[in-house]
């Protein structure tokens, strides 16, 4: 026992800590601009074999004052971090579809990015999805990526998977998940008496079970494990997985506080970013290979329009100087718009997670459980089988519906995108229609309906050089007019299901929208009034082909730049059917590798390091950390002394 105090205290004192601004150097090998989902994650990779230097600037503070909130999972429901200066609070323009409200748009500001703040889901796409990716792209550079086996790959790579106690009945593919990897993944001990109704009552409405929903397959009714460490109940996220994990290593320097306002280049080539410290300092720090942007769905294209690379109407408007034109910054956004039914309940030992947590209950695997029973489901159980041919029919009829822009470059992408996106109308194992059960409510309990293959294409425009003045948000929610006809189908849905058993026994009255609004157009007309987000924001960067308004090629190199590449949610070109977290936690692992020169399918089957190291996953690079070693020997040895 002291033996292991001693080491583990020794580690301790060596374990990574991120660094003041007043600390930077003058020039770093990669500069990653932002230490979110993705930025951490580039920040481990890219130093792990100790030859690169690299420097992550993060514009929020550490979270360390806010530790307990971040880290307890329930918090994210009743103490949450949106709202506060953890969260960007960034809101939509008023959406025309929406009878003009403007949306909020929650977004990460703290060391782990969004998934410090956001809700755990641990879900993945389907491998239609990643497929139909892959065809967009599969004459590019790099395509190869971009298919199901690597992204599945590089999302199991991530991931320590703990299986659910026996107990619990819950189901899950041992082939599906990863077992050395160091995001996280598991179920909380406590589930509520709801958990296991869900997926008889989906199969009595016609929606079959699934086992597990991260192996390619996701149409069905199942229950997901989140982003959570069994071993302590906290939140799995960025920082704790990628960076708290790490001994201190002298070639990665993460530093809070510090925003980036632009990039500098000369010609097409980035050779400085500039940065606004919260201690009022300013500077520039010289990047010797390569940025990475990693700042998100907004940050990223906006940082490219306020540093000139963007539509040179756009730039002009804002009084940038253009160093690029192109058209495609910004555009192709979509998001997954969602709103809930909910209904009172009976019996007093149906409670919801709301009324034990007003009761008061705090172990910790209390405090873990979350949301997590969601059905995926397509449009033949949405509207029936006659109905989806003529619909899917009319849709494919009508591509101009869904333009948001004026570019031909970026007309002709959002015309590939839209085609796409009715293709998979028709596949199997995807859904257009996210059903999700509500535990939080007090006596109450909700069924949330998210649309997830929106037909309408957005996109966010800046209004000022300023970095710190949010951009011009449009998500143009609902704005082809199938979109409102899949949510409306879907909020049927989730009243047949709410009637079904052996749920409907528990359920008294609907309190919202209530049994007044029945036809068709009094629910229309509830969802403009009512629908949010589910916070899923996709694009702004993404890959496709430059002369259909792509901005990342297949290696994730901005077009026409020498040194810029963007890796985080921005880049993906179309909407899937899932939380965004795992998918972008792919990608950045795939990032990274492209970045150290790998090939496709070169590091699978390894651990979380690729084909090297591969004893060393969790805390990446021992060989690039003398101290560390040196430290470990020193505890061993004075534990032989004790
Ligand atoms: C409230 C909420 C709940 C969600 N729930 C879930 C869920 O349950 N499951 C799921 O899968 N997904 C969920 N999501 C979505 C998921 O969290 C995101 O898709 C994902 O985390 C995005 O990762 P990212 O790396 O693209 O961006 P982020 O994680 O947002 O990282 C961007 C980082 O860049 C920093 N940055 C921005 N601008 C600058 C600048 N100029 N200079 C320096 N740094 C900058 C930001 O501060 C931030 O840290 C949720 C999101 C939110 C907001
Ligand atoms: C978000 O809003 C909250 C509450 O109004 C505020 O305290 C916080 O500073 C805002 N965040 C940012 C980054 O401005
Ligand atoms: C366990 O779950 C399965 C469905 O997933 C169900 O058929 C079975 O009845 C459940 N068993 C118990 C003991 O609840
Ligand atoms: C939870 O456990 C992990 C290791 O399993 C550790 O890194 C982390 O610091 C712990 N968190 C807390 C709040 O104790
Ligand atoms: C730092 O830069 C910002 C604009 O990016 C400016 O508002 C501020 O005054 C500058 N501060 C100093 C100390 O130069
Ligand atoms: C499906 O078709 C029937 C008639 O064929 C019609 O009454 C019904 O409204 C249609 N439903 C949808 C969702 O279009
Ligand atoms: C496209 O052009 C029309 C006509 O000039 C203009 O009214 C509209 O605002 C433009 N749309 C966008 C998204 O720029
Ligand atoms: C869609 O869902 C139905 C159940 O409602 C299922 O039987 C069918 O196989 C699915 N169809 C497709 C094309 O995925």
């Amino acid at each position: 026992m002291a033996s292991l105090a001693v080491f583990l205290f020794v580690q301790l004192a060596y374990a990574y800590q991120y660094t003041p601004v007043d600390d930077v150097q003058n020039a770093y090998d990669y500069v990653v601009v932002g230490g979110g989902t993705a930025g951490l994650i580039l920040g481990n990779r890219l130093s792990q074999d100790g030859t690169q230097s690299v420097l992550v600037l993060e514009a929020g503070k550490s979270g360390d004052a806010v530790k307990a909130r971040i880290d307890t999972p329930d918090a994210t429901y009743f103490d949450t971090l949106t709202n506060t200066e953890y969260d960007y609070n960034y809101t939509t323009v008023s959406q025309a579809g929406l009878n003009n409200r403007p949306i909020s748009w929650p977004r990460g500001r703290v060391l782990g990015g969004s998934s410090a703040i956001n809700s755990m889901f641990s879900v993945r796409p389907a491998e239609p999805e990643i497929s139909a990716w892959h065809d967009l792209i599969s004459n590019m550079d790099g395509a190869d990526w971009w298919t199901w086996d690597s992204l599945f790959g590089a999302m199991k790579d991530s991931e320590t998977f703990t299986p659910p106690s026996s107990d619990l009945n819950l189901t899950y593919k041992d082939t599906a998940h990863g077992s050395d990897g160091p995001m996280q993944s598991a179920f909380s001990d406590f589930q509520t008496k709801w958990t296991p109704l869900w997926k008889p009552a989906l199969e009595s409405v016609g929606v079959a079970a699934f086992e597990d929903n991260g192996a390619g397959e996701t149409w069905g009714g199942v229950v997901v494990p989140s982003f959570i460490n069994p071993s302590n109940w906290t939140r799995s996220y960025s920082r704790s997985s990628y960076l708290d994990t790490l001994p201190s290593r002298s070639n990665l320097v993460v530093v809070p506080e510090t925003t980036v306002t632009r990039l500098n280049f000369e010609d097409l080539s980035a050779h400085s970013v500039s940065w606004s410290a919260d201690n009022g300092k300013n500077g520039t720090v010289q990047v010797r290979k390569e940025i990475i942007l990693a700042a998100g769905v907004i940050a990223s294209p906006q940082l490219l329009m306020v540093s000139g690379v963007g539509p040179a109407d756009v730039l002009d408007g804002a009084g940038v100087d253009v160093v690029l034109d192109l058209p495609g910054v910004g555009q192709h956004i979509q998001d997954h718009l969602l709103l809930g039914l909910y209904y009172g309940t009976t019996g007093s030992d149906m409670q919801t997670l709301g009324d034990y947590n007003a009761g008061g209950q705090s172990t910790p695997a209390f405090r873990a459980a979350v949301n997590n029973a969601i059905a995926y489901v397509n449009l033949t159980m949405l509207m029936g089988a006659d109905n989806k041919t003529s619909f899917i029919e009319s849709a494919k009829g009508s591509a101009n519906a869904a333009m948001s822009s004026n570019s031909t470059d970026v007309r002709t992408g959002t015309k590939a995108l839209y085609d796409k996106t009715i293709e998979l109308f028709e596949k199997t194992y995807t859904g257009n229609v996210e059903l999700m059960l509500n535990v939080m409510g007090t006596n109450s309990i909700g069924f949330q309906v998210a649309l997830q293959h929106p037909l309408s294409f957005g996109g966010l425009t800046i209004q000022s050089d300023d970095i710190r003045t949010p951009p011009l948000i449009d998500p143009a929610y609902l704005v082809h007019p199938a979109d409102i006809v899949i949510m409306r189908e879907g909020v049927k849905a989730a009243r047949r299901l709410a009637a079904s058993q052996p749920l409907a026994q528990y359920l008294e009255t609907e309190t919202s929208p209530g049994t007044d609004i029945q036809g068709d157009q009094d629910i229309e007309a509830w969802i403009r009034a009512t629908a949010w987000s589910q916070f899923h924001p996709r694009g702004g960067c993404v890959m496709l082909p430059r002369e259909q308004g792509g901005v990342v090629d297949g290696l994730l190199k901005v077009y026409g730049l020498q040194n810029v590449r963007v890796v985080d949610g921005s880049v993906f070109p179309l909407d899937m059917a899932t939380h965004t977290q795992a998918p972008t936690i792919g990608l950045a692992e795939i990032g990274a590798r492209i970045l150290s020169g790998e090939t496709p399918g070169s590091s699978s089957g390894g651990g979380a390091d690729g084909d090297d190291n591969t004893d060393s996953d969790e805390d990446g690079s021992l060989k690039a950390s003398p101290l560390f070693w040196f430290s470990s020997l020193l505890a061993i040895f004075v534990s032989f002394l004790l």
